[in-house]
């Protein structure tokens, strides 16, 4: 049964807004109210003006909408759509640390739990990450945490040493170099483009390095016919959508599988879409001061990439 007549009957009694990101299924990204990456979907949760936001993302995306729009009933479709990042960085672990560079200042990517947020000075997210890190004195000790990845790829753009925490995301990390070149060779004209969670030996041989929204906007944007791509497979819908005369090669996580899809935001469904919408829940319930204490270094990210004008 297909659920988009009921969904739409219900987003419009219940007053609900859908968003999205570009990693969730074609049907999710053509029903949403709104598609977007880490930072676009933030900076919307916190300007929605709905009773309910349905969140169909990962739990980390859904929190980070809790928080800066805490008056808003946010629910997800699945609560176990968790992330290996945010995973790889448990209160208490993370904590020890942090301790261990009393003298630093904690970057945390958006790919975290509120309970990391509240020991973070400032977020980040891989569309504002280098301009976040930049906005720091030259000689300023930092940590960046979890995505080890992420960090040392910023690190190389703004020729920083942080100390980097051991997390990595699942899906982007098992994308070798070997794989890449490989289908660099097989589609000589092909630009290479790659989200900045994947390896630095990929990242090294990428055309352009950039998050889910700044990857769409150089592929919109390139002459180019064929476009390698190395990051999860849901993003393709939005590259076919803008630009179907080009043909879009996603890099393989092996040789037995053509697509990269990350478990967790393929644990949102259209039935379970519907059904959170139907029955309000699972829903996002933090305390205030989690609330108060993760909103800060979020807001600081936000107000730094307005000034910025750094893309959706
Ligand atoms: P973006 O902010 O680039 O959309 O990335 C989110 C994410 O989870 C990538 O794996
Ligand atoms: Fe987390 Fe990776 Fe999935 Fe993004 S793709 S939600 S970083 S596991």
């Amino acid at each position: 049964m297909g659920y988009e007549k009921e969904i739409n009957k219900l987003r419009k009694e219940k007053n609900a807004v859908i968003l999205a990101h570009y990693y969730q299924t074609s049907d999710i990204q053509e029903i949403a109210d709104y598609v977007g990456d880490s930072l676009g979907l933030a900076r919307t949760a916190e300007q929605v003006e709905a009773d309910i936001i349905v969140f169909s993302g990962v739990h980390f995306m859904a929190e980070t909408a809790k928080i800066l729009n805490p008056s808003t009933k946010v629910v997800l479709p699945d609560e176990n759509a968790g992330c290996s990042l945010a995973d790889a960085a448990p209160k208490d672990k993370f904590k020890a640390f942090i301790d261990q560079y009393p003298d630093h200042k904690v970057i945390s990517y958006v790919n975290a739990s509120a309970d990391v947020k509240t020991m973070s000075d400032v977020v980040c997210t891989s569309s504002n990450a280098v301009d976040i890190v930049n906005s720091f004195d030259k000689d300023e000790k930092l940590i960046f945490a979890p995505d080890k990845n992420l960090g040392a790829y910023v690190n190389k753009m703004t020729g920083r040493d942080m100390v980097l925490y051991n997390g990595t995301c699942e899906v982007h990390d098992i994308l070798t170099a070997e794989r890449t070149l490989h289908l660099k060779a097989k589609n000589p004209n092909a630009p290479l483009v790659a989200h900045p969670e994947c390896q630095p030996q990929v990242l090294a041989v990428a055309d352009f390095v950039g998050s889910t929204s700044q990857i769409l906007k150089y592929c919109r944007e390139s002459n180019a016919k064929k476009i390698v791509v190395a990051t999860e497979t849901g993003i393709t819908h939005q590259m076919k959508k803008e630009s179907p005369e080009k043909e879009f090669v996603v890099v393989p996580a092996d040789e037995t599988c053509a697509c990269n899809d990350c478990q967790y935001m393929k644990m949102n469904t259209m039935e379970k879409l519907y059904l959170c919408l139907k029955n309000e829940k699972p829903e996002i319930i933090m305390d205030e001061k989690t609330i108060e204490q993760a909103k800060k270094p979020i807001e600081k990210m936000l107000d730094i990439s307005k000034r910025l004008n750094i893309i959706k």
